[in-house]
């Protein structure tokens, strides 16, 4: 039942998300429901088809194609379904001007924001992440690209000289030996091209052809060793390598023909502020954002726990990360987040375990859903310290983008419910009781089914995570 109750999250919204994610998804509507005298949730409802039950499911998106398309990254957003809500924000409020994305990933936001004309804020702790953002940023110059392009696999297929291979842990264990030789000589060409532009889109596509190329399962986003099948063929890493620019030279040209359409390049450049940062969110969302509340809307989709247990980012970038110059990504990317194969998992969101008892007791005391589903785990220390952890770092990021978001600024979250323990985590109540009280009130929810199209996504964690919530929701206009 649709809940009217929503403006200000009163308990009894609270109590029913609770009830809500301990019943089974399928059972669930698939609406948009929320507040009806809030302006953005009634641009909403007018965009929304009333006679199709599943039309936030977005089942009609169709493939990605332009930017978007640049990077398969676990758990990306649907595009066309945060462009519409981003629209829909644009019509209820026509000044707002600037995004933030805390956890941008392969920048789905980031893309959106650039097609309606935003100026765009991004950060995340992954420099893979960071790297697809810059790729996607742009400049546009399509006939560079397809210059440079050209240049660079002339000076790799005439180049007969042998480079010493870069080491890193792993790296026999993880390459074939055929194919060391030549990612280090296109990753030296690379290296040589002066355009820092486009050495970030070669080095994206690098990283693309190290993924298929690598002796990891594709099934799965964790390292592991994939069984060599019978007459499996040697990774032909130089013809992937330009099937690979060749996809790139579409897209790009893709995205340029769609930005242009909306005069929304000068010369090849986005015309709007675009900015990428590389780290921590709740150190990078510094007190200078914070102080000055710069952000009109937050849109973003936090990892569902932490990467241990239940996406590793860290992981899934690894390899690529150790074959591309980083200090091209940004000189002051911290290098120990790629030293090994956990160590950018381990500094996101609950990557650690330390003093998870005191964080249980203080998430505990604050808000009613982390009291209640600790007290089913009591029994499980293992779950009671990986919940406790996760939603810590999550309750301290959101205290910085609540403070970095401008009075009245739209918060726009999509996250999913996941289990520990075998017990359904409150992700949604947990998110509405923190935003709550860092000033962020729900105006209202869009729960929609996930369509795992991919089969690294067709794993036992999926099978878990058949649906998702947009949770909407407002700054109070009386605090910055
Ligand atoms: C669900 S993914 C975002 C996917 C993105 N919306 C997209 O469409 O590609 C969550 C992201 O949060 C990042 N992350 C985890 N902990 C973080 C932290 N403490 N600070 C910044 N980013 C973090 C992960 O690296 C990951 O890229």
């Amino acid at each position: 039942m649709y809940v009217e109750t929503w403006c200000f999250a009163s308990k009894k919204a609270i109590f029913n998300q609770v009830r809500k994610a301990n019943l089974p998804q399928r059972d669930q509507p698939k609406m948009l429901k929320g507040c009806k005298t809030d302006s953005l949730i009634a641009a909403l409802h007018a965009k929304e088809d009333k006679n199709d039950p599943s039309f936030w499911s977005f089942k009609r998106a169709t493939q990605r194609k332009g930017a978007h398309a640049l990077l398969h990254y676990p758990a990306m957003m649907v595009p066309s379904l945060q462009g519409l809500i981003m629209k829909c924000v644009q019509e209820s409020q026509p000044d707002v001007g600037t995004v933030l994305d805390p956890f941008v990933g392969s920048g789905t936001v980031l893309v959106e924001a650039m097609g309606h004309g935003l100026d765009f804020h991004g950060v995340d702790i992954n420099p893979l992440a960071g790297l697809a953002c810059l790729a996607k940023s742009g400049p546009y110059y399509i006939d560079a690209f397809e210059d440079k392009s050209m240049d660079l696999l002339v000076a790799i297929s005439s180049d007969k000289k042998k480079h010493t291979a870069r080491q890193f842990s792993g790296r026999d264990k993880w390459h074939d030996p055929e194919a060391i030789p030549a990612l280090e000589k296109i990753s030296h060409h690379i290296s040589n091209e002066p355009a820092k532009w486009a050495r970030r889109l070669f080095w994206l596509a690098l990283c693309r052809v190290i993924r298929t190329t690598c002796k990891s399962r594709k099934s799965t986003y964790k390292l592991h060793i994939e069984e060599v099948k019978e007459n499996a063929k040697t990774p032909d890493v130089y013809a992937e390598f330009i099937k690979v620019i060749e996809i790139f030279q579409d897209h790009i040209a893709h995205e340029h023909q769609s930005l242009t359409a909306k005069n929304l390049l000068n010369r090849g450049r986005y015309i709007g502020t675009l900015d990428m940062r590389v780290g921590d969110n709740q150190s990078l969302l510094n007190d200078s954002d914070a102080a000055t509340a710069v952000y009109d809307l937050v849109m973003t989709s936090p990892p569902y726990g932490d990467n241990v247990t239940t996406i590793p980012y860290g992981q899934f970038s690894y390899l690529p990360l150790q074959w591309i110059d980083v200090q091209d990504i940004d000189e002051r990317v911290d290098l120990a987040l790629i030293a090994n194969t956990h160590s950018t998992d381990s500094a996101s969101l609950g990557g650690k375990l330390k003093g998870a008892s005191e964080k249980a007791d203080s998430l505990g005391d604050r808000y009613r859903s982390a009291s209640h589903f600790l007290g089913l785990l009591k029994n499980q220390t293992n779950g009671r310290k990986r919940f406790a952890s996760f939603f810590y770092d999550l309750d301290k990021s959101i205290d910085g983008i609540a403070k970095a978001t401008k009075a009245n600024g739209i918060h726009a979250w999509t996250i999913a419910n996941r289990r520990i323990c075998g017990l359904e985590a409150p992700m949604v109540p947990m998110m509405i009781e923190m935003l709550e009280a860092h000033g962020v009130h729900t105006i209202g929810d869009i729960s929609r089914g996930i369509h795992f199209k991919k089969m690294a996504a067709r794993n036992a964690l999926a099978a878990t995570m058949t649906s998702e919530t947009i949770l909407l929701a407002r700054k109070d206009s009386a605090t910055q």
